[in-house]
C-alpha cells in the first residue's frame, strides 16, 4: 500500500468480467441467490460462509439487537421534523461511547463492532420512526431473515405470499448495494478510519457522506420525483420539462459507470416483477417512460438507486426511511473496508493543487484600503 491513489481494495473489483464482484464473486450472481447475511459475512471475512458459520453470524446478530439507554433516550426526545438519516448519524455516534469495545480498535473488536452496528441499526430506524409517527414498537423475529425482519420493522408485514416476495426483492436490493469500491461515504469512512481513530466514528463520517442527494439520498429524491408525477401519461413531458430547464434527473448518472450499471438491470426486473404481484403497474410504468426519455435525449442510464424506488414504493416502506435502508446494507461494506484500512494502515492525507493568489505579505488593518 503505497499512495491513496494506488491503494486497493480487497473487497470490490469493477474492472472483472461480468461487472462489480465483492472479493470474486459477480454481484449479479450473489443478488437473489445468496441471502444478504452471507454476502455481508463474505465482505466481512473474505469468504462465503458454511451452514454453521452463518448461524453463529445470525446468533451474534440476534444478540447484537438491542439498544443502550443513552440512545433509546436520544430517540424520546428528537425534533419532531428530523430527518432519519441524521437520527442515525447522531444514533451511531452515541452507540460508539456505549460499545463493550469502545476502547478497543483491534481487528477483533472492530469485527465485533461491525456485526452490532449491522443489528443496531434496522432497530434505530424502525424505533425513531415509530415512535415519531405514533406506532407501536416492535421487536425483531428470531425466525425471520434480514430482510424479512427489515421489511417487518419498518411496515409490520410478514407472512404473506406478497410478503415473502418483497422480502425477496428487499434481499436483493441489499446484496446490491453492500459494497462499491471507494465511492464517496466509503472514501469517508477509510479517511476518518486511517487516523486510527474508532470504527463507529467512520461510521458516523460516511452516513453523513451518503445521506446527500447525489449519492445515497437519491433513491428518496427518486420517489418524491415518482409521486410527484403520479401517472404515467404525465411522465414524458414531466422530465422533458426537466430537461428543458436544464435540472439534473435523480437517479440517472454515475461518476464511473457511463455506460450503465449492471445492478440497475437486476434491479429492474425484480421492480417490474414485484409490480405484477402486487397489481399495481403504476411506478415501473414512470420509471420506464423516463428512463427512457432520459436515455434519448441525454445518453444517461439509470442508476441502482432508480429502479430500487420503484421496488420500495411497492414494499410500502415510507420515503424518508430509503436512504436509511441503503445504510442498513452499506454498512457491511463501510466496516469491511475500515477494517482492511486499519489492518495495513497508512494516514490518508491528500495534496491540494493550490490556484489562489501569489504570495503576499501581510498588511496591517489601519492600512489596509
Ligand atoms: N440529469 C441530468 N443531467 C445530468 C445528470 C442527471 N442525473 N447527471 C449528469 N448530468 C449532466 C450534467 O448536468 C453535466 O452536464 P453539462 O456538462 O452540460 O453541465 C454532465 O452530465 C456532467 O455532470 P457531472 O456532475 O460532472 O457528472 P458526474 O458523472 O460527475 O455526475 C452524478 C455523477 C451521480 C453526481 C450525477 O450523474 C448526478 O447528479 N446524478 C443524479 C443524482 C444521483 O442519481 N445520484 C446517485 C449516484 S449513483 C449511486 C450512489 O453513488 O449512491
Amino acid at each position: 500500500m503505497g499512495s491513496w491513489q494506488a491503494r486497493r481494495s480487497c473487497a470490490t473489483s469493477m474492472k472483472a468480467k461480468g461487472g462489480l464482484r465483492y472479493r470474486g464473486y459477480a454481484v449479479s450472481d450473489l443478488a437473489g441467490k445468496a441471502r444478504f447475511e452471507e454476502v455481508a459475512y463474505l465482505l466481512l471475512f473474505g469468504k462465503l460462509p458454511t451452514q454453521s458459520e452463518l448461524q453463529d453470524f445470525s446468533r451474534q446478530f440476534a444478540e447484537g439487537c438491542m439498544l443502550p439507554g443513552t440512545v433509546e433516550a436520544f430517540l424520546g426526545v428528537l425534533p419532531p421534523a428530523a430527518h432519519p438519516m441524521d437520527i442515525l448519524r447522531t444514533s451511531v455516534s452515541l452507540l460508539g461511547m456505549a460499545d463493550p469495545d469502545a476502547s478497543d480498535n483491534s481487528h477483533d473488536a472492530n469485527v465485533r463492532k461491525a456485526i452490532r452496528l449491522m443489528a443496531q441499526i434496522p432497530l434505530i430506524i424502525s424505533t425513531a420512526y415509530r415512535l415519531a409517527n405514533g406506532k407501536p414498537l416492535v421487536e425483531p423475529q428470531a425466525d425471520l431473515s434480514f430482510a424479512e425482519n427489515l421489511l417487518f420493522l419498518l411496515t409490520d408485514r410478514r407472512d404473506d405470499p406478497t410478503t415473502t416476495a418483497m422480502a425477496h426483492v428487499l434481499d436483493v436490493s441489499l446484496t446490491l448495494y453492500a459494497e462499491h469500491e471507494f465511492n464517496a461515504s466509503t472514501v469517508s469512512a477509510r479517511v476518518t478510519a486511517s487516523t486510527m481513530t474508532d470504527l463507529h466514528s467512520a461510521i458516523t463520517s460516511a452516513i453523513g457522506t451518503l445521506k446527500g442527494p447525489l449519492h445515497g439520498g437519491a433513491n428518496e429524491a427518486v420517489a418524491e420525483m415518482f409521486c410527484e408525477i403520479e401517472a404515467a401519461e404525465r411522465a414524458e413531458q414531466w422530465v422533458r420539462e426537466l430537461l428543458a430547464g436544464k435540472r439534473r434527473i435523480m437517479g440517472f448518472g454515475h461518476r464511473v459507470l457511463k455506460k450503465g450499471d449492471s445492478r440497475s438491470a437486476v434491479i429492474q426486473q425484480h421492480a417490474e416483477s414485484l409490480g405484477r404481484i402486487c397489481y399495481d403497474h403504476r411506478w415501473y410504468e414512470i420509471a420506464a417512460t423516463i428512463d427512457r426519455v432520459v436515455q434519448q435525449e441525454k445518453g444517461l442510464y439509470p442508476n441502482l438507486d432508480f429502479y430500487t424506488a420503484v421496488a420500495y414504493l411497492l414494499m410500502g416502506i415510507p420515503r424518508e426511511l430509503y436512504t436509511p435502508v441503503f445504510v442498513c446494507s452499506r454498512i457491511s461494506g463501510w466496516c469491511a473496508h475500515v477494517i482492511e484500512q486499519q489492518d495495513h494502515n497508512r494516514l490518508i492525507r491528500p495534496r491540494a493543487l493550490y490556484r489562489g493568489p501569489a504570495a503576499r505579505d501581510y498588511v496591517p488593518l489601519d492600512r489596509r484600503s
